[in-house]
């Protein structure tokens, strides 16, 4: 037992106890080791942290990664010395928009989520969630995408029972959508990604279990039920016996593919993140004399163990450690969809990253259609399945990936913003309303199995025409327009 008086001593660089979860750390040494950098462990110097820790780690971190002997134990007289949390400004402005909601039944689509999860989030979490790479090109892109692609609908077809079931990755599941990866659920609901993870399970959607996730990967794999089928995303670590470790106990555990994320050397620079996470924690805590803060936001911070050096020649090495599917999340054209088709790989998902990687990556949809193409020229559209994500916030965009012939979309922001504002509710509505609008789509596209949507379905003359040129939001917020020639002064008529 240590007294909260005792921690409370410790409150700085030289010395720096924080309390987690009623049990104090000594993080003294590790301060420079902190990937999120030492100036948010300082501003918790001496106090609890666990408000702060807790959507960013996940619970098991501070055993698996803080040596023993930095563990001093319980807490004791916590509550009495008024360390019981606080409600901050930010967070008194979250509950009023909470108890101010509209009903979940109001909810008609997909941006009727977003719309509420920008009110009812933190702002440094809807910073997190919502941003994308530099001037946000390629996150508009990816949704607007699907606006030049149109349907050619068949008529007098027997539509009057329709299945929209289909298999991924050798799994039958209930529609042609799963859950992708995101990182940190619990930005957006206290139970993080396990609040997906029953959402999933009552909807018969597949679950793709982030890296980066906030729970633990057990915590996920212990939520979903015994016929839930859950992928698991990787971050590949410089250290393959930890990726190895990983891959290893994820196969044991009944994960069932294995995305290998390859569009992330090193995360993008978003720009929203960067800016909240400045001003919220940073400029709270001593600069340090001539330096400039350089953190770069929640998504740098978590991410400084991911390898840069992976190349396609590791590939081999995953199919020596694990006989799940494997495929690569994150290809951006097709010369590298040929390329996975090559070296073996059981799928590729085309992404850009939900737009928060390289600004001007094209969207999915359009190298899906280039990918197709090619795939059929050569015959090998069976050779491998292709996924897509980004954009996608209606059923029909995910009929158009489909009638190109993915095998499947994977949505990430929607249900988190779905989680984010009515929890596990909220994200078994937003499936629902995919699978209604799917099932009457499929009705007035004239279809009754989702293999029978096809590139015949759709006009596609348009796909690749970027002839509006990206509106850069932030470029025209700060351009001072040209000046014209000024007449003399005179008085007019
Ligand atoms: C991101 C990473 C962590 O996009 O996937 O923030």
């Amino acid at each position: 037992m240590v007294d909260i008086k005792e921690v409370n001593k410790h409150n700085s660089k030289e010395s720096c106890w924080v309390v987690v979860h009623g049990k104090a750390y000594d993080v003294t040494e590790f301060l420079p080791e902190h990937p999120g950098g030492q100036k948010i462990i300082l501003k918790y110097a001496g106090k609890d942290a666990t408000k702060e820790f807790d959507p960013i780690h996940p619970r098991d971190v501070l055993d698996k990664y803080l040596d023993k002997s930095k563990h001093l134990g319980e807490v004791a007289g916590l509550s009495q010395v008024g360390q019981e949390e606080e409600l901050d400004e930010e967070d008194k402005r979250v509950q009023q928009a909470i108890a101010n909601r509209p009903p979940l039944s109001q909810m008609y689509n997909l941006f009727d989520f977003e719309h509420i999860a920008r009110e009812v989030m933190r702002k440094t979490a809807w910073a997190y969630y919502s941003s994308g790479a530099d001037d946000e090109i390629s996150l508009r892109e990816n949704h607007r995408a699907f606006h030049r692609i149109w349907f050619k609908p068949r008529v007098l077809v027997d539509v009057s029972s329709v299945d929209m079931s289909t298999t991924m990755l050798g799994t039958k599941t209930s529609a042609p959508f799963y859950v992708t990866a995101t990182a940190l659920g619990k930005l957006g609901h206290p139970d993080g990604e396990t609040c997906l993870t029953r959402a999933a399970a009552k909807e018969d959607i597949i679950q793709m279990i982030p890296t980066l996730a906030s729970c633990s990967f057990d915590e996920i794999v212990d939520a979903a039920t015994d016929k839930q089928t859950q992928w698991m995303q990787l971050y590949v670590n410089a250290d393959r016996e930890i990726t190895k470790r990983i891959v290893q106990h994820a196969e044991k555990r009944g994960i069932k593919a294995l995305w290998i994320t390859v569009d992330a050397p090193q995360l993008g620079r978003r720009e929203k993140d960067m800016r909240v996470k400045y001003d919220e924690a940073a400029a709270e805590v001593q600069e340090d004399e001539g330096t400039i803060d350089r953190s770069q936001g929640a998504a740098r911070a978590i991410s400084s163990f991911i390898d840069a050096s992976l190349s396609w020649k590791d590939l081999a090495w995953f199919r020596t450690i694990t006989k799940m599917p494997i495929v690569l999340k994150g290809v951006q054209c097709v010369e590298d969809v040929i390329k996975a088709v090559e070296y073996g790989m059981d799928g590729v998902l085309l992404s850009n990253h939900g737009g928060r990687q390289l600004d001007f990556a094209r969207s999915s949809i359009e190298v899906l259609a280039e990918t197709m193409a090619e795939l059929r020229a050569r015959g090998w559209e069976n050779k491998i399945e292709i996924y897509i994500d980004g954009g996608i916030r209606r059923a029909t965009d995910i009929m158009k990936a489909l009638c190109l012939g993915a095998k499947g979309v994977g949505l990430g922001r929607p249900f988190l913003y779905a989680m984010s504002s009515y929890g596990e509710e909220g994200v078994v509505r937003a499936m629902q309303l995919l699978k209604d609008e799917f099932e009457m789509n499929m009705r007035l596209i004239g279809v009754t199995s989702v293999d029978q949507l096809s590139p015949a379905h759709l006009d596609l003359r348009s796909i690749s025409t970027h002839n509006a040129a990206p509106t850069n939001l932030l470029f025209d917020s700060v351009y001072e327009p040209m000046a014209r020639p000024e007449f003399k002064r005179y008085s007019k008529l």
